[in-house]
């Protein structure tokens, strides 16, 4: 008998939308031990919550989380606001005894981050961090490929998350669509915002990132503010350039930005090891590309992997179609719903945990000091 698990979710925006899918979606597909309930959903602005709560079918809305948290009949608060408002809901919602659920990155920084790490642990709530990359098929598929050992040594780990939509210098900077500029909201730019999920994924894959070496740009240096009005320096890093080591002796080569033309979500990776690479590309999620020099001389070449097979070979897939139907990105989220509500039956934790996110903190801290002193930065020990 699965137990019902209330959920109270804050901000409907984007990240709003792509959980409440998730919720309906993972007690269809998977044998959970608890189902989701949508209990309520807040925002300041009730006329705007309100028809949110009604598509998704939200019981109730609140428009203050301190509310919300405060509810007896909430079980797990689920962060989906902007990161200046993470750590101190995280840290109200742990302190009311709540599972969190939170948006990445964790924090504004690691300081926040480490507040945020103690506060889940000192209250023993069951945490989870939306790093949702991981579980796409493909990408799940390649952290098993990687810890069979087929890669042998690893080499290089090389990412990139390209976008294009704030060369206009009159895209304001603050409020509701453009908070990611304001650095006050956002804590930095296009690091906090792409590059964290691009580091999520390289640690899972391939550990530890010991010492960094960045470069930041910050094309337009005023936009005016969406709510003020008046035109205000431009915190934020629009791009960022950072090459690394990794613990196991590999190098890191990231890179992230808002102003590559013609690309509007191209986050890529590939990993050359000694006796094979992988590479995956966002755009074509469902495939990973493999090449392995053990192969036939004359056949040897890249291959590519169509992640649909339903036969257990391939990580969630046979929740879903039959094999060559592919899924999508909505999907990655409705597996760490299904992981989440697994693990807590089984009472284990759900990676990435807020302990493990810290570690993304803590070297985007160390990025954005190299980037500020020209200088090598050892990455901080979590
Ligand atoms: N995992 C991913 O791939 C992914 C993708 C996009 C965004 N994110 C993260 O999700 C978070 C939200 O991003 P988004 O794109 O959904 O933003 P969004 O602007 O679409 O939505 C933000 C929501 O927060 C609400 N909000 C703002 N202040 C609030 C307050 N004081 N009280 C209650 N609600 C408040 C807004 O009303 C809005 O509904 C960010 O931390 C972002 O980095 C993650």
């Amino acid at each position: 008998m699965s137990k019902p698990l209330n959920i109270g979710m804050i901000g409907y925006g984007f990240m709003g939308k792509a959980h409440s899918n998730a919720y309906r979606q993972a007690p269809r597909l998977f044998e959970l031990p608890y189902t989701p309930v949508l209990k309520a959903v807040c925002a300041r602005n009730a006329d705007k919550v309100k028809p949110f709560a009604d598509t998704w079918g939200y019981e109730s809305i609140e428009t203050d989380w301190r509310k919300l948290l405060e509810r007896k009949d909430i079980d797990a608060v689920d962060i989906c606001t902007p990161n200046h408002l993470h750590a101190e809901i995280a840290i109200a919602a742990a302190a009311a005894g709540k599972m969190v659920l939170c948006e990445k990155p964790l924090a504004m920084n690691a300081a926040e981050g480490v507040q945020m790490v103690q506060a889940v642990e000192k209250a023993g709530v069951a945490n989870t961090v939306w790093y949702n990359y991981r579980r796409i098929p493909a990408v799940s598929l390649a952290k098993k490929i990687i810890d069979e050992g087929k890669l042998g040594r690893i080499f290089h780990y090389r990412a990139k998350f390209l976008q294009d939509w704030t060369i206009n210098p009159e895209v304001p900077q603050g409020g509701a669509g453009t908070w990611r500029l304001d650095v006050t909201v956002a804590g930095s730019g296009v690091s906090g915002d792409l590059l964290a999920h691009c580091i999520d994924t390289a640690l899972w894959l391939n550990g530890r990132i010991d010492t960094v070496c960045a470069l930041t740009e910050t094309f337009v240096k005023e936009r005016k503010h969406a709510l003020t009005g008046q035109v205000e320096k431009v915190g934020i890093d629009d791009a960022c350039t950072f090459f690394g080591r990794f613990e196991n002796g590999s190098l890191a080569n990231f890179e992230s930005t808002r102003y590559a033309r013609g690309h509007k979500a191209l986050y890529t990776f590939e990993i050359n090891g000694e006796k094979a690479s992988i590479f995956w590309d966002l755009h074509d999620l469902h495939r990973l590309q493999y090449f392995d020099h053990r192969d036939e001389g004359k056949l040897r070449g890249w291959r590519s992997v169509h992640v649909s097979d339903n036969s257990g070979e391939h990580p969630y897939m046979d929740h879903w179609w039959v094999p060559g139907l592919q899924i999508g990105y909505d999907s990655s989220f409705t597996h760490q719903v299904a992981d989440f509500l697994i693990n807590l039956g089984k009472g284990q934790p759900t990676s990435p945990t807020f302990r493990e996110a810290y570690e993304t903190q803590l070297i985007l801290d160390a990025i954005l000091q190299s980037a500020k002193t020209q200088q090598w930065v050892q990455v901080a020990k979590g």
